[in-house]
């Protein structure tokens, strides 16, 4: 088992390959009550002890879970329970259960403990990690939302056994982010015969904490996590979320990474060696040449833009993110046009 630590707006502890039942007994026996969100699918796949204090909540599968009326069944359940302070919530699942459970927590009592037990490889590495949590609405995705730790993470690694090899390569794309914007050594580890999750979970998520520890509310710093996903989020959603985030990522890291090369200083080597490794997990390195009008607007229209102008992360090198400001759509779309099919 190994073990990092976020020093937020809370003290978050994060278990890297540890027993997940056992981490249920054991938040059971800190709390009086406790909360346990699960989606319907994930319920039939874990097999969770009856433990007398812990109630589970299920609700629908995927990205519709985090709506309005899961938020609200959480409430009522939470109401009808009188949960207090000393009570906990503990969300199980991909990064949709832990946003969902995460802003629940958030919003209950103004705050109550919560834990995560992240299932899926995106949401070990990334969803889970950080603090932010959210619910979806008709006016865009994560718009309602905290930032709001967990007391601990737990992640199993036994979940990655069941996962279907799409869903590996999706978090695979946060864990190459990773690699180029701060630990070389990832990069290593993901082009191994054997992949080493142990040891390339650590990493990321070390990547994530230290970048956290210095700027947990994103005023700055924390935006180096977003490489790739100025674009990467504009791909998700004019695909209609067909691609999974991981997967518009690995666009939107070629993409930057053009970027970073045509208007800055990174070597070409350097993108095509983002090409050879996204693509060697089966992830997508290039998107329709037609979509490029629709995706400059839905960039534009990114809460991470500010005052209209599209701010970029750039490499200069791995492991040296920068900013790139105001970019302009001729260069938009000059680095488009290497990456359009
Ligand atoms: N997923 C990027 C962040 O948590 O800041």
């Amino acid at each position: 088992m190994r073990k990092l630590q976020i020093a937020a707006d809370r003290k978050s502890e994060i278990f890297i390959d540890i027993d997940y039942l056992e981490s249920i007994v054991s938040i059971s026996k800190k709390h009086n009550q406790v909360l346990l969100i699960i989606s319907a699918k994930m319920a039939k796949l874990v097999k969770l002890k009856n433990l007398s204090n812990v109630k589970i909540l299920t609700v629908p599968d995927g990205e519709k879970q985090k709506d309005f009326q899961s938020l609200q069944k959480i409430w009522r359940e939470l109401g009808k329970r009188n949960f207090s302070r000393a009570d906990a919530i503990i969300g199980v699942g991909g990064g949709a259960t832990t946003d969902l459970a995460g802003f629940a927590a958030a919003s209950w009592l103004r705050g109550i403990t919560w834990y995560a037990i992240p299932t899926s490889l995106a949401a070990m590495v990334d969803a889970s990690i950080g603090g932010k949590t959210a619910i979806n609405s008709p006016a865009g995705k994560n718009l309602i939302g905290a930032f709001f730790s967990p007391a601990a993470v737990y992640i199993d690694l036994q979940f990655l056994k069941t996962l279907p090899k799409r869903d590996i390569s999706a978090g695979m794309a946060e864990v190459i982010k990773c690699g180029f914007i701060s630990d070389k050594k990832i990069l290593e580890l993901v082009q191994k015969d054997i992949l080493d999750f142990k040891e390339i979970i650590f990493r990321s998520i070390r990547v994530k904490v230290k970048v956290v520890n210095k700027d947990f509310k994103e005023s700055k710093l924390r935006e180096i996590l977003n490489y790739g996903h100025t674009l990467g989020h504009a791909i998700e959603k004019h695909s209609k979320y067909q691609l999974r985030h991981g997967e518009s990522v690995s666009i939107g890291l070629v993409f930057a990474a053009e970027l970073s090369h045509l208007f800055g200083d990174l070597p070409i080597a350097v993108v095509n060696q983002h090409r050879s490794i996204l693509s060697a997990f089966n992830l997508p390195t290039s998107y329709s040449k037609s979509a490029l009008s629709e995706l400059i607007k839905l960039m534009t229209s990114d809460k991470k833009v500010k005052n209209q102008k599209i701010r970029f992360i750039g490499l200069s090198k791995i492991g040296k993110p920068h900013w790139m400001e105001s970019i302009n759509t001729k260069q938009i779309e000059i680095a488009y046009e290497r990456i359009a099919k």
